[in-house]
């Protein structure tokens, strides 16, 4: 299983080699599929194909090879591996960018890594002979691990490429009770009548550092209230000013939210004494 494909060519796996600035390692930035073969024969391979093409249009990578072209890349590694039963397992990422930023980059090539392993052998339809496997149960949370600060950031990604493709800078995120969350790669604030209100922590908003040393700061200091608690999209809206915080931002003041001016379409007076409060005090942490 020592022979791999890596962008156009076949190589020992010890050759293959892929920059860390791949998306696919920053960000999990990519999309795979894993082909059952046994004994050369590919299994459902023409869906496997399109359900990975249809991956990529979903996620914009714009990779368009053939089926044709797949079949060879996986009948090369079943003819250089030897066959058996095999998992072929193709992955196209969005590439190797030269800096890391959420948005999808131009002219970036994707990068193709395919791979050949052992996969058990195919059940013989035979009750006397079968695997009866045991399993457990527990509520399903995939993408619901928001305050695990993880690189499998594709949902971030996509949600800041929905703001930067309408020229925004960010992208505020509302869960299914209409309740504001965060950003997508920011924590997000409201300000009404002088109190600062930003989501409370839990599964849904990572627990950001500026966001925390923020929120410290504020009420050390006193002069400007902060409450963690709910925020409805209504409040985002009806708010005086809007802020997102993140350690490459510091605090950012939102001035416009799907082209709505947030309070009078300035930057405000609460922003200005807190990121004055922040400068001061953010190397004490
Ligand atoms: N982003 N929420 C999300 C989803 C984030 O990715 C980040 C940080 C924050 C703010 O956390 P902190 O204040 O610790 O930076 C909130 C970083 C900067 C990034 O991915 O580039």
């Amino acid at each position: 299983m020592s022979i791999v494909f890596l962008n156009d060519s076949f190589m020992p796996m010890e050759e293959a080699k892929i920059s860390p600035m791949d998306r696919g390692f920053l960000f999990g930035d990519g999309i795979y599929e894993v082909v059952p073969s046994y004994d050369g024969k590919l299994v459902g391979f023409a869906p496997h194909i399109e359900r990975m093409n249809n991956g990529m249009r979903e996620i914009g990578i714009d990779f368009n090879w053939s089926v044709e072209q797949w079949r060879d890349v996986c009948q090369g590694l079943i003819e250089k591996n030897g066959s058996g039963n095999l998992g072929i397992y193709l992955h196209v990422s969005r590439g190797a960018d030269s800096k890391r930023f959420h948005a999808y980059p131009e002219g970036v090539p994707p990068t193709v890594f395919a791979f050949a392993f052992e996969i058990p052998a195919a059940p013989v339809a035979d009750k006397t002979q079968a695997k009866g496997y045991k399993v457990s149960t527990t509520r399903d949370l995939r993408w619901e691990r928001c305050h695990i600060k993880s690189t499998a950031l594709l949902g971030n990604v996509m949600h800041f490429q929905h703001g930067y493709s309408q020229g925004a800078n960010e992208t505020l995120l509302f869960n299914a009770n209409n309740e504001l969350t965060e950003a997508s790669a920011c924590n997000a604030y409201v300000v009404k009548d002088g109190v600062v209100a930003t989501p409370p922590l839990d599964n849904q908003i990572l627990p950001g550092i500026t966001r925390y040393m923020l929120l410290d700061i504020l009420r050390k200091d006193g002069s400007i209230k902060v409450e963690e608690r709910i925020v409805t999209m209504e409040e985002v809206f009806a708010a005086d000013e809007v802020w997102v915080t993140s350690s490459s931002k510091e605090i950012a003041a939102v001035v416009e939210v799907d082209g709505k001016p947030i309070g009078n379409g300035q930057i405000g007076d609460v922003w200005e004494a807190a990121q004055k409060l922040y400068s001061a005090s953010k190397y004490d942490y």
